[in-house]
């Protein structure tokens, strides 16, 4: 069947299995490698991309049920301000290790600082990201760099 989405601002229309997920659409057909596949059973993260402006994980979405949406990954995300302020956090806190949960985990971020950017408490942050995991660093690394990249976008 015949599947029309806005990926990273680009039209798109491509042939799908009726029960193939948008992960491997992303991964396989349409060669966006930042979306990585993980658990593949909605538990691990590394797979979240944006779904109009909300993040999911990819694994879990049927590409029939992206129809009509709009997709964003790291690969375009990463020319707004606010990517740009968690990478370079990210970075400067050492809160990359094997890089694996990385592109997830700034997804989600950037959907939390544009829901709630003024505002964000460390708590808001902890509870939005707990459906990210990692398996290098211990979080608090990461919690350091999402609160850090909050403060310099909010001064
Ligand atoms: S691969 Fe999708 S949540 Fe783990
Ligand atoms: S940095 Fe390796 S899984 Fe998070």
């Amino acid at each position: 069947m015949k599947v029309s989405f806005k990926l990273n601002g680009k039209n798109v229309v491509i042939d799908v299995n009726p029960n193939e997920v948008l992960l491997d659409t992303l991964r396989l057909k349409l060669g966006v490698k930042s979306v990585k596949r993980g658990c593949e059973r909605g538990e691990c993260g590394v797979c979240t991309v944006l779904m109009n402006g909300k993040p999911v994980y990819s694994c879990m979405v049927l590409t029939p049920q992206a129809d009509g949406a709009e997709i964003e990954t790291v690969e375009y995300l990463q020319g707004k301000e606010e990517v740009k302020a968690l990478i370079d956090s990210f970075v400067k806190h050492g809160a990359i290790q094997c890089g694996y949960c990385t592109p997830g985990f700034i997804v989600t971020a950037y959907a939390l600082i544009k829901a709630k950017q003024n505002g964000l408490t460390k708590e808001d942050v902890i509870k939005g990201l707990e459906g990210n995991l990692c398996r290098c660093t211990g979080y608090k690394k990461i919690l350091e760099a999402v609160i850090n990249a909050l403060n310099q976008l909010e001064t």
